[in-house]
């Protein structure tokens, strides 16, 4: 598509491009090369143009479109992308390709308009500002492990977000969280055909650039982005390629030792969210207040309720 090659080549450029390089570079004509600027523009991206000096892209300057195969240094992951400026959600374009791509394909989009949360909550997917993408991964492992790989992600996204200076905690089972605010979260989903996995989808969501404001009313006390609890600007496509690159490593690891993920679950610990006072969690049987203890190499969390230690495997931690 001409289109995303014009946007690469504008992300990719500090300064103006002009339409004569654009019409050499692509072989088409200078009116061919504003209608695709003009598609563009209609989509949502904001890029100016000088009668004399060309075209240049205003926003979203780091446009994950631009990431392409090349991006990804690794084995296997991000060999194939596909790419939406805008799709329903990630999750679920992936759930319909996954039968013919290879393990590690990558589906990136710049907006959703049913981006899916957990328990059957949506997903707030602004155009422009924010990280959606799914990976598709086929792991031959018994599916009882394989829950686990919510938390190898959750531990790849937290370490490669200290690569950029910026430190979360994770809240069981795999809240993105900085302070109070709830930055980021994954939705994991397992097919499988009886005691055979055929595949997994891991969906990650970040907000990266939001602002306080951007989000709607009832999340704002309890969302935020990068930006907006920081005040640092990450680019979207280097936040990418690193989580990509940690959690690759992870994974095969992970695949390696059977599933095992002890070493994991020592970081988690590290970073785990409301360690350090009492939480209210809710369970099958209601809510209960508690101390979180760790996390069991399984995947559970440990809570302290009433001076018991428990293993929980569904709940959520509510403050
Ligand atoms: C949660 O509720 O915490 C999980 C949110 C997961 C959101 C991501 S955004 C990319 C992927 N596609 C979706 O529809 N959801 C996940």
């Amino acid at each position: 598509m001409i289109w995303r090659e014009i946007l690469k080549k504008l992300a990719n450029s500090r300064d103006w491009t002009s339409s004569k390089l654009l019409c050499e570079k692509f072989n088409i004509s200078r009116t061919a090369v504003w209608k695709h600027i003009n598609y563009l523009e209609e989509k949502g991206f904001i890029i100016d143009s000088q009668p004399k000096r060309g075209y240049k892209l205003v926003f979203p300057k780091d446009t994950i479109l631009a990431l392409d195969e090349d991006s990804f240094e690794g084995q296997s992951f991000g060999k194939d992308i596909f790419h939406f400026i805008s799709i329903d959600s990630t999750n679920a374009y992936a759930h319909q390709i996954s039968d013919k791509v290879r393990e590690g394909a990558l589906v990136l989009t710049e907006q959703q308009t049913a981006g899916r949360g957990r328990k059957g909550r949506s997903w707030f997917s602004p155009f422009g500002k924010n990280i959606y993408f799914s990976i598709i991964l086929k792991p031959d492992l018994n599916l009882t492990v394989l829950t686990r790989l919510t938390i190898v992600i959750g531990v790849s996204v937290a370490e490669a977000l200290s690569k950029f200076k910026i430190n979360v905690k994770l809240k069981w089972p795999n809240d993105i969280m900085i302070g109070h605010k709830k930055v980021g979260g994954i939705l994991s989903e397992l097919y499988s055909e009886g005691e055979v996995a055929r595949y997994v989808i891991l969906g990650v969501g970040i907000n990266i650039h939001s602002e306080g404001y951007d989000f709607p009313e009832e999340l704002r006390d309890i969302a935020g982005s990068i930006y907006s609890t920081t005040g640092a600007r990450i680019d979207r496509c280097r936040l990418i390629i690193e989580i990509i690159k940690i959690f690759e490593e992870k994974y095969y690891s992970f695949i390696s030792k059977d599933g095992d993920i002890e070493d994991i679950a020592k970081v988690w610990d590290e970073i785990a969210y409301g360690k350090d006072r009492e939480i209210m969690i809710t369970t099958g049987t209601g809510k209960q207040k508690g101390k979180i203890v760790g996390l069991k190499s399984d995947g559970a969390l440990l809570a302290n309720i009433d001076g018991v230690l428990k293993e929980i495997y569904a709940g959520e931690i509510l403050i």
